[in-house]
């Protein structure tokens, strides 16, 4: 039997998670807005399941699709919800919230489908179990009832908490980026990690810690839990099993130059410690320095950044300022490298005084971005020194 997974993203970024699960191994089936759907087969769920959660960098969930169907009156949803083998995923004391959504349906009141749903449910499960109370005092099932067109999908949630909470980041700076975007960013920036990388404007450390986490091949999911651990229907053992085969397959990448610089003194030691707790501090150079003083010694290396977005009155015209240096410190200072930004500001390569080699649309949180990328030269010999190690970055900046 085969079953449908689905891997949640935001949206923008589906097609680089379709590609994660591809080269991953997975089976894609399809892509759609905000999602991507993959197969397991009866005899590997529990283990895609859990190196889906353990090992996709981009995505933001890993759903079970347990079925979809039309409906149009409140009837045809409790019919088809109950027509649902639920007995097979949610075990005898299992708890089931469910949360809805509906768009552009005769099922508009997310709160009564929600209602219908979970008694749908718990009839199917009273029956199959033959009690009449259900105790929901064991293992958690997130249900889903989303609503498009008239058209009901029922998923079940095995994360829990998003994946992009790694367990790394209990210190935040102002506006830090998700590290599942974090993620996609770098895989669109095709950042190679035998060239340097660096975020000028790293805040928490999110580009900079994504970054050595690649490049040491640490799985961003294996130091959390997963609420599909504890179903029944899914072997825990297998979980355990895999997370250490994920733990032994971590490397310690030599020659990496990895640089996170920020002008505020305290998320630049926030961005250490995060470092650390992801066991990546050894591999990352973090300093405190204003973005105009940037340099590097090496060529031919990636600038992802995320800087601020002016967003609150007053701040604006120092973003824009922000972007104006950013665009004369790369062009003076950073020839050989690529540069990729994210800002929702539609004068960026005004600003920044130059065309991106490509743009792409993105989400960040709720603000509509996109992805300026600049792609540099190509590589024309191996990456090392440019010029003598005197000059380099670390002594053109303020160090703390
Ligand atoms: C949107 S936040 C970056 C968040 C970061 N990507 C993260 O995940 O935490 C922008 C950062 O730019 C920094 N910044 C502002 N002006 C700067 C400058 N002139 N030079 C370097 N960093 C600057 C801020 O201190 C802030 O941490």
């Amino acid at each position: 039997m085969q079953y449908e997974l689905i891997a949640t993203s935001t949206f923008g970024i589906e097609g680089i998670l379709a590609d994660e699960l591809t080269e991953k191994g997975f089976k894609r089936l399809r892509t759609e807005n905000g999602r991507v759907v993959f197969a397991a087969d009866s005899d590997n769920l529990t283990e895609t399941v859990a190196r889906a959660n353990m090992t996709l960098r981009t995505a933001d969930r890993i759903l079970v699709h347990v079925g979809t169907f039309e409906a149009h009156t409140f009837d045809q949803l409790f019919d088809g919800v109950k027509a649902l083998p639920w007995e097979k995923w949610i075990c005898r004391d299992g708890r089931f919230p469910v949360e809805g959504r509906s768009n552009k349906s005769d099922l508009f009141s997310v709160s009564d489908c929600q209602a219908i749903t979970k008694k749908a449910i718990a009839t199917r499960l009273s029956g199959a179990y033959g009690i009449d109370w259900l105790p929901e005092s064991g293992p958690l099932f997130k249900v889903e009832v989303a609503v498009a067109k008239n058209m009901v999908t029922l998923t079940l949630d095995t994360s829990g908490a998003g994946l992009h909470k790694r367990g790394y980041r209990p210190e935040v700076s102002q506006a830090p980026i998700r590290e599942t975007l974090a993620a996609a960013i770098i895989m669109c920036s095709k950042w190679n990690p035998k060239r340097p990388f660096m975020d000028p404007c790293c805040g928490s450390g999110t580009f900079p810690i994504e970054a050595a986490m690649m490049a040491a091949n640490i799985a961003p999911g294996i130091y959390r839990d997963y609420d599909a651990e504890q179903w029944p229907c899914i072997d825990k053992a297998k979980w355990d099993e895999i997370r250490q085969e994920l733990k032994d397959q971590i490397i310690e990448p030599e020659d990496l130059h990895i640089i996170g610089t920020d002008i505020d003194d305290s998320v630049v030691k926030r961005a250490r410690n995060n470092a650390n707790r992801a066991g990546v501090g050894q591999y990352i150079h973090f300093q405190r320095a204003d973005l105009r003083d940037a340099k590097s010694r090496f060529s031919y290396g990636t600038i992802v950044c995320n800087p601020p977005y002016g967003e609150r009155i007053g701040e604006q015209r120092d973003a824009e300022l922000l972007y104006k240096r950013l665009g004369k410190v790369y062009a003076t200072e950073f020839e050989t490298w690529s540069c990729h930004v994210i800002t929702p500001c539609d004068k960026f390569e005004k600003l920044f005084g130059k065309e991106a080699s490509k743009k792409r649309k993105l989400f960040n949180g709720r603000i509509r971005c996109d992805l300026y990328q600049f792609f540099g030269p190509k590589l024309k010999r191996a990456p090392g020194p440019k010029v003598a190690p005197q000059d380099n970055m670390e002594k053109n900046v303020v160090t703390d």
